[in-house]
């Protein structure tokens, strides 16, 4: 081969390596490209997160604010007598906005979770204090119906590193399903330790139970079983998925057993203090 030969196809060579480096460089912008849509959607996804979150705390928790504060006005008669049926009306409009406002509570609570906004804020504090507000919660309740609800006195437990308000949530979320869900017998509240560094709470009714075949699904967003209690009852079937991510960000987790006709145990197992890396995960 001559010189010229071999430099003629050196520069062949060179040509065709240009050519694919090239296409390649190309082919790079365009994935730099696509890779700036998907960005600018990302962006876009988190930016609507956050302006449901802002329009639900907002737009719908401050007007449900002023409608439950007028009604309260008119039931107490500020502005003058109303008569029978207007206090019926009334009543009326103000249950209805009590349960808007919860399900826009919980609505936002699960909004904020996703949107990992929601903040853990551990404190020590008394399991006999969490078990005697919640009672106090339940007394209006419970006064008018026929079942007992019981809180075993927790006996010999340590004091608890977590956060309160959500653990007082998960189990408001357990009595209040309960309580919906029991027509005779009692609703029982008990704390036990597992091991050293878990507790376990469970709520344990006589109610209606909940087929086996259901208790798989039930820890998921609007779940609900059919039953025909379920027909009188309001609610959005967002309780337990909740409690479910609650209980997670606290480092534990939630269970369930049921029997229909005999009854169910809802329960949440923790630890008893929350270690550090959860409480940063905000
Ligand atoms: N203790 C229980 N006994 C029988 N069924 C239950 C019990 N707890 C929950 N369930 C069933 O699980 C479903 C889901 O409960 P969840 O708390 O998520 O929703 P909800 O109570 O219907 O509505 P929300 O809590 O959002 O007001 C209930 O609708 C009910 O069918
Ligand atoms: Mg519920």
């Amino acid at each position: 081969m001559s010189d010229a030969q071999l430099i003629a196809r050196l520069q062949a060579e060179n040509d065709a390596l240009r050519a694919e480096l090239e296409e390649t460089n190309q082919g790079v912008l365009a994935l730099y490209a696509e890779l700036d849509i998907q960005a600018e959607q990302l962006r876009q996804a988190s930016d609507l997160k956050s302006r449901f979150l802002s329009y639900m705390s907002h737009e719908f928790r401050t007007p449900l604010g002023s409608i439950l504060s007028i009604t309260g006005l008119l039931t107490d008669e500020l502005d003058g007598p109303l008569s029978q049926e207007q206090h019926r009306q009334v009543t009326f409009i103000s249950t209805a906005t009590r349960e808007l406002s919860d399900m826009v509570d919980d609505l936002l609570d699960l909004a904020k979770i996703e949107a990992g906004r929601i903040t853990i804020s551990p404190a020590w504090f008394d399991m006999l204090d969490l078990f005697a507000a919640l009672r106090g919660m339940f007394r209006p309740i419970v006064d008018v119906t026929a079942v007992d609800l019981i809180f075993e006195e927790p006996v010999g437990l340590p004091r608890l590193y977590t956060d309160d308000k959500k653990l007082a949530q998960i189990l408001r979320n357990f009595i209040s399903n309960a309580l919906k869900f029991t027509t005779r017998g009692e609703v029982r509240v008990s704390a036990e330790l597992l091991g050293n560094d878990m507790i376990r709470f469970a709520v344990n009714d006589t109610g209606i139970g909940i087929a086996q075949e259901l208790l798989g699904t039930l820890f998921e967003d609007f779940a609900q079983v059919d039953s025909p209690l379920q027909k009188r009852l309001r609610g959005t079937g967002l309780g337990l998925s909740l409690c479910k991510r609650f209980a997670m960000l606290l480092g534990g987790e939630v269970g369930v057993h049921s029997e229909p006709g005999v009854g169910s145990c809802f329960f949440v197992i923790i630890p008893l203090a929350l270690a550090q890396e959860n409480v940063d995960e905000t």
